[in-house]
């Protein structure tokens, strides 16, 4: 079976993960959380990066450092990871979901204006799949109504906006490293964040709300939201292999958009001011084939052994949701039923894409004979 996704792993990652077992600083303290914060700073050109146990807990943190609370209002995609809404409540904050625009799967910034009230206290940016949201409208926003830009780029390391790194460009990014993502500790995450304050919030919250100079002294509720030294070993030596990593994913993209040619397809979307990565490559059929999107899933499966992913659902179709649907998404809804993740991994050969594309290509053409 070619897995939708495996995490790259290479003998330098072994290495590290086995230097970190045979110093026995197997916990969270080791010298590889500190190597992988500053090279992830370097790669990200930020101040700090602080590492956390997952990409949820780490929207918690963020939410938490900036005071957001009870009743206070977060926009955020309803596109999106459930993680993403789930972090809002977590903070007992309430989450204003937006549709994604025409032209892209991202957040629709025109929409993001309407929904700010006087209990807007952030805009919950999530880079999907690998492609930028447009930033700068959001930052314009965030200045004229006094609010937080806080970005989730879980599926987005390495995404460029306008040149710039995307997670470092709002008050603080949130990035995950679970297995499928574009580098991976197992379970793992990353905020990065340019204000000192924070920083020191965040890691104050991650470790039980530890008092800085009195051991044993806890002046606020804190998490164990801790990366142990075994996964930031091997987070280490995955941003040691970082670019040749996204090369790779480059290289996928392309090979997808050479042999994956059909007339009920669409690529994903590119917009000009971003550097997408890919993290998931991610077809759209065509309306005409909505309804035969899981038959298709089936067959590349059962006859093919090739795993492909099914797009989100809308969060505010889930039952804990559903109280916040306040419109019709009307563009989330023309895409989410049709849209289908094809295997991405940086694994991936030219021949096996290839492959890939020959059968997607064979099971629409079968299809459409007998629809
Ligand atoms: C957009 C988005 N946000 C948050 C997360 C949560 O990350 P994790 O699975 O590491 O908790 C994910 C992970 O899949 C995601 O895709």
């Amino acid at each position: 079976m070619i897995p939708v996704y495996e995490p790259d792993l290479t003998e330098l990652e072994r290495k590290m993960l086995c230097d970190a077992y045979d110093s026995s600083w197997i916990s969270s303290k080791g010298k590889y959380i500190n190597l992988f914060e500053e090279k992830f700073s370097e790669f990200l050109g930020v101040n700090h990066s602080i590492t956390a146990g997952n990409g949820t807990v780490t929207l918690h943190l963020i939410l938490r450092a900036l005071d957001i609370s009870d009743g206070d209002e977060v926009i955020v995609p309803n596109f999106t990871y459930i993680a993403s809404a789930n972090a809002i409540k977590y903070v007992n904050a309430v989450p204003v979901f937006v549709d994604c625009e025409n032209d892209s799967w991202n957040l629709n910034v025109k929409d993001v204006e309407k929904k700010i009230t006087n209990k807007t206290k952030a805009i919950l940016a999530v880079h999907i799949y690998g492609q930028s949201v447009d930033l700068d409208p959001l930052l314009e926003l965030c200045n004229k109504y006094n609010l937080y830009l806080i970005e989730d780029a879980a599926e987005a390391l390495g995404t460029k906006y306008k040149g710039k790194m995307v997670g470092s460009i709002g008050i603080a990014g949130s990035f995950s490293f679970f297995g499928n993502k574009t580098i991976t500790t197992g379970e793992g995450g990353m905020v990065v964040t340019n204000n000192d304050e924070i920083a020191k919030k965040i890691r104050k919250l991650k470790n039980q709300g530890n008092s800085s100079n009195v051991r044993y002294w806890h002046d606020i509720i804190g998490y164990n939201y801790r990366l142990t030294n075994l996964q930031a070993a091997i987070g280490y030596g995955q941003m040691l292999r970082v670019n040749e990593i996204l090369d790779k994913k480059n290289k996928i993209a392309k090979w997808y958009k050479k042999y994956l040619n059909h007339e009920l397809i669409s690529h994903p979307p590119e917009k000009n001011y971003s550097k997408d990565t890919f993290w998931m490559y991610s077809i759209l059929l065509d309306k005409k084939l909505e309804s035969y999107r899981d038959t298709i899933m089936k067959i590349l499966e059962n006859k093919y052994r090739i795993e492909t992913r099914p797009f989100f659902y809308p969060i505010t179709e889930m039952p804990m949701y559903k109280m916040y649907k306040d419109e019709e998404f009307i563009n989330i809804e023309k895409i989410y039923k049709r849209g289908i993740n094809l295997p991405s991994s940086s694994t991936l050969s030219e021949e096996v894409v290839k492959y890939i594309s020959k059968s997607i290509i064979e099971v629409l053409n079968e299809v459409v004979k007998y629809k």
